[in-house]
């Protein structure tokens, strides 16, 4: 009997010295992340540093009005015969340690508190003018839509013509490009109308691997068009939590960005896909491009925002791309970061967290598998048939 009680306890201690083992280093692992997150964020998140700073400043500001509050009551009290470094000297000799850390742990519990708050009234009308921004947007482009294709139908009817000129045909075509160019831009208005209406999204467990291939197969002549090295560099688990359309999208037009702003010749684009700490799998889509100015970067999420107004016109392009990403990754949980140096390159990570389906995950055979694609020899059938 004692034996057995023997036994039973030594497996409760074994077992549960096993799980402190673990939870130990998970919880290792996680803070290990969670510090190089922060330290990462800190460095090149846009967002989180605007709201950091607004904490960091009301520290600043209570801090200074306590130190003063003090200062002055020990000055009033104590003799105004005293020079100011006395008071303050005086001040802190009178609080005993105890106090003090009592008094430092108030002091922090309440400011970063009164920190968060201020800083959500504070950042609020600037959310509120982007929502009511995105829902005009939306109104408009619904509008628009509409008599957009009625003219391209029109149009096209016209080109059935036989007897047309050939001078008014090339005309004609060049319009029905415009078009096109055009319904690309109130597609992504239309997209960024969804956006606003979330519920309508539906999730599922998606391959993050399959859809990034997608995206690539799609730009794959556009890379080769502009003499552009295209990469892809896969870790194991790929599944994410996520609607595949949305996804393709957000991929493409990172990729599409990356190729575009890297200029003609010996550029290079690579894209990586790797699970990180703490659940999300991060997309990594490096350039070899022209880059974004510190003081660009800070806005290229906006909407119809454009680096170089004058240079970005000759790529086409509307300025949205990066807005229905963000919001897109935003959609998903995720998150977004971007890091750029002029005429180096630009670095834009999105880390979105992990679906929940372990036999696809253990199915997944693809290991750490580089695929480089050289587009170089490449002869797109031209689009001049049509002109
Ligand atoms: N990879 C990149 N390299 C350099 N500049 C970029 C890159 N991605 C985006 N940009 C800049 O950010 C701006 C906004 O991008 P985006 O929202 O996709 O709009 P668009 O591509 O339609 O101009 C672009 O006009 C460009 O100046
Ligand atoms: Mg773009």
């Amino acid at each position: 009997m004692i034996r057995l009680v023997m036994l039973l306890m030594f497996m409760l201690k074994t077992s549960v010295k096993n799980s402190i083992q673990k939870i130990a280093r998970a919880s290792w692992k996680r803070c290990v992340g969670l510090v190089t997150d922060f330290a990462y964020k800190y460095q090149y998140d846009l967002f989180f540093r605007t709201k950091t700073k607004v904490i960091a400043l009301e520290f600043f500001l209570v801090a200074t009005i306590f130190v003063a509050i003090s200062v002055v009551f020990n000055y009033q009290y104590e003799g105004a015969t005293r020079t100011l470094a006395d008071a303050i000297e005086r001040t802190l000799s009178l609080i005993d340690t105890n106090d003090l850390l009592v008094t430092a742990l108030i002091f922090l519990g309440t400011t970063t508190l009164f920190g968060y708050i201020i800083a959500h009234i504070a950042l609020k009308p600037t959310r509120d003018a982007l929502a009511s921004q995105k829902q005009f947007i939306g109104n408009v482009a619904h509008e628009l839509r509409t008599p957009l294709s009625i003219i391209k139908t029109n149009i096209e009817v016209a080109l059935l013509e036989r007897r047309l000129d050939s001078k008014l045909r090339d005309t004609l075509l060049g319009n029905v490009d415009e078009l096109d160019r055009t319904s690309d831009i109130i597609n992504n208005l239309l997209s960024l109308n969804t956006l606003l209406n979330p519920e309508r999204v539906e999730f599922s467990n998606v391959d993050l691997g399959v859809v990034v291939d997608a995206a690539l197969a799609k730009l794959s002549v556009l890379a080769k068009q502009k003499n552009i090295i295209l990469s892809v560099t896969r870790g194991e688990f790929l599944i994410v939590s996520g609607n595949s359309v949305a996804l393709e999208q957000a991929a493409m037009n990172l990729i599409k960005n990356a190729i575009i702003y890297t200029p003609q010749q010996g550029g290079r684009v690579d894209v990586a896909i790797a699970p990180n700490y703490y659940g999300h799998i991060e997309l990594r889509i490096h350039d070899t491009g022209m880059g974004i100015s510190r003081e660009d970067l800070f806005h290229v999420f906006e909407p119809f925002y454009r680096a170089d107004r004058s240079r970005s016109r000759a790529h086409g392009g509307s300025g949205l791309g990066l807005t229905i990403v963000s919001e897109l990754v935003k959609l998903h949980r995720g998150k977004i970061t971007m890091q750029s140096t002029e005429k180096q390159g630009t670095t834009v990570v999105v880390s979105l967290p992990v679906g929940n389906v372990p036999q696809l995950i253990t199915n997944n055979k693809k290991t750490d598998e580089r695929v480089a694609i050289d587009f170089s020899d490449y002869k797109h059938p031209a689009r001049s048939t049509k002109k």
